[in-house]
Parts: C-alpha cells; structure tokens; sequence
C-alpha cells in the first residue's frame, strides 16, 4: 500500500471531524462528498446550506451526509463562539462587536470550532493565501505546550529509494516562518520529528543544515544552526539530531564518511530542518520538481489543534490527503 492510501485508511479508522470553510470552491464540495462517502472523516461544510447543496447537485456530488453551518445564521452556537474568541483576544483589544463582525468569516468560524473543540481541526487555503488561514489559527488556536512556534513541514517521497526511509523524508520549515532565531530552529527540528514519527511513520534522525559540516566554516548563520541543535537536544534528550551539516554530508553515506565520520545522522538523515524559510521554501520545490517527488504538505505542526493550509492550486486529492493527515495530528 502506498504512503497515502495508508494515511487515508489510518484517518478512517479514528473518525475525526474536520471542517472545511471554503465552500464557494468547487474542488472543496467535490473532496467533501468523497470524504464522507469513503469514510475518511466526518465533514462540516460552513455556508449558505441550500446553495452548497444546489452546487453540489451541479457538480454531481452528494452534500446530504455533511453537516452545513452557516456563520451569518445568528445560533446559540455562535454566541457562544463570539464570547469565547473576546474572551480569548479581549488583552488585543478586541470588541464584541468585531469579535461579530469577524466570525462572518467563514476562516474565523471555522478556526473558533476548532478552539471550542466542536471539530477535531480545519483544512482550508484552496481559495484563500497562505496567511489568511494560518493568522486566525496563531491567535485563536495557539501553539501547543512548551512550543512557542509554528511551522510547517513537507513529506517528501523520492524516487531514489537510497535517501531518507525508504526514499522518505521530512522537510522544515518551508512554510511558515521568514524569520527564524536559535531556539526556534531548535524547536522546529523537534516539531519536525514529531511529524516524522506521527505522519510519516518514520524513525527521526534529524540533519540540521547549514552551508558548513561540524565547523568548517566560521560564520554567526552557522553559529545559529550550532546554537538550534544544542536547544532541540535540550528540548528532548533522546532525539537523533546532529549539525551542522551540509545537505550531501546529511544524505550521502560515503560524503557523510569524509566529513562527519563521528555522526549518527549524517549519511542517513531523514529529517531535514534548514536554516530558514528561503532555504526551506526554495529547497523542498527543487527536489519536487528537479528529483520529480511527491510533496505531502505543508503540513502545520506546533499548533495546540490541527489547521492544514492547502496550496492554491491545490487538487480534489490533495484536499482529500491533507484532511487524512489533519485527522491523524489530532
Ligand atoms: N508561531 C507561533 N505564533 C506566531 C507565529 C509562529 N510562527 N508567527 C506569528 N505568530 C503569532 C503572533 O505572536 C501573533 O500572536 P498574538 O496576536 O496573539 O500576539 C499572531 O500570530 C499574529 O501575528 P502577526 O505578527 O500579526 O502575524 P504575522 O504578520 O507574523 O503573520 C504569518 C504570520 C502569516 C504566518 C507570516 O509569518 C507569514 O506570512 N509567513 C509566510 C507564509 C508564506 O507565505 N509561506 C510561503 C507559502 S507556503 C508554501 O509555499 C508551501
């Protein structure tokens, strides 16, 4: 079975309810109705009932077995959403009255339920950029305990199966973080184990990139990299982390010979954490493209509850996996 047929059958098994805010998307209504029909998870669909199940009726979907909110309805429910999100960002000078303004919002609504524990987590970016699904979720849903940031992580499957698991890695952070200091690289490196061990089922052994391998070159970007892997080794005593290392030295066995011959990652790293998001961003869209892989992603990690963004150009299947993989994160 391949990687993603058994996320999806893993996600079936545990029955989460997600929810999926962006129902003027075509390919949204189209992966909720297969969704529920295979049993994925159970759906809740935000908007106007009878037009998402007049569009569905179009498009030749059934919408009957999904549960429709709409977030202009004025429900006890939604009180009860609107007093928990002033209660939440009142100390940001928020009023009850924008607090009403903002969960019209189908994004807000959806993030709120997911805080309120009425969905187990939310998928949504197929029609909105990047940071108008992760915003909401940074201030209402928050980080998890003893993590202070958010990023976002790549399953990477090559086709050369000599690299990583079995031709699988993880990549971070290529998603969410333009700025990133010591301590939170060394945080992302033990969020992005995490995945690899949740998601991906892989046994981390984590490469912390930079341009230098084990101090040959001198510079405060590798100093940087040096300081993230002391705080992740803090942060979980027991995690196979070492840097830095140059990304053949962290992938090749016999380059990992010459210039980390002490090290336990190097030659056979699977967990790949650069030292920012130009590295990240730019390198995990090279080896899609350049090594022809298949990139599972970004999938949000350190938040307290799962919210996935999608890309834009994001297809039916790819909505489908990304909510298999957010049922797994709960
Ligand atoms: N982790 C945890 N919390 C965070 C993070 C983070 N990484 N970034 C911001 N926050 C919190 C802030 O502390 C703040 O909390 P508060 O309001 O309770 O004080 C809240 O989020 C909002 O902060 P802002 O400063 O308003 O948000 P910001 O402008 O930093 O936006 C965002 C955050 C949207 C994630 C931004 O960093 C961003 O746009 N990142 C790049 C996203 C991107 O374009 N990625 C590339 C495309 S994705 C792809 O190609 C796969």
């Amino acid at each position: 079975m391949g990687f993603l047929d058994e996320i999806k059958e893993r996600a079936t098994a545990l029955k989460r309810t997600i929810v999926l805010p962006e129902t003027e998307d075509s390919r949204i209504l189209e992966a909720a109705a297969k969704l529920v029909k295979d049993g994925i998870a159970e759906i809740v669909l935000l908007g106007d009932e009878e037009k998402i199940l007049a569009d569905g009726k179009e498009l030749g979907v059934a919408l009957e077995k999904c549960r429709v909110i709409n977030p202009v309805d004025e429900t006890d429910e939604k009180e009860d959403l609107i007093e928990l999100f002033v209660e939440l960002r009142k100390h940001k000078g928020l009023t009850r009255e924008d607090a009403k303004e903002m969960i019209k919002n189908p994004l807000y609504y959806g993030t709120l339920m997911v805080k309120a524990d009425q969905v187990d987590g939310m998928v949504a970016g197929a029609a909105n950029p990047t940071g108008d699904v992760l915003k909401p979720a940074l201030q209402i849903v928050k980080t998890a305990e003893g993590i202070n940031s958010v990023s976002g992580a790549f399953v990477m499957i090559v086709p050369d199966k000599s690299f990583g698991q079995d031709g699988k890695l993880i990549m971070a952070d290529c998603a969410v973080n333009p700025k990133v200091d010591a301590d939170t690289l060394g945080e992302i490196a033990v969020a992005s184990a995490e995945t690899a061990k949740k998601i991906a089922g892989l046994e981390p052994k984590v490469a912390m990139l930079s341009f230098s391998t084990m101090g040959s070159a001198k510079h405060k970007l590798v100093k940087k990299v040096q300081q993230a892997t002391k705080k992740a080794k803090e942060i979980d005593p027991d995690l196979l982390i070492d840097g830095e290392m140059q990304a053949d030295a962290a992938l090749v066995p016999s380059v990992a010979d010459r210039k980390a011959p002490e090290s336990k990652v190097a030659g056979q790293a699977n967990v790949l954490v650069f030292p920012g998001l130009e590295s990240g961003n730019i390198g995990y869209k090279l080896v899609q493209r350049l090594a022809k892989a298949e990139a599972i992603g970004p999938i949000i990690q350190g938040l307290d509850k799962p919210v996935n963004d999608l890309s834009r150009g994001c297809s039916v299947d790819d909505i489908i996996n990304l909510t298999a993989i957010t049922a797994l994160q709960v």
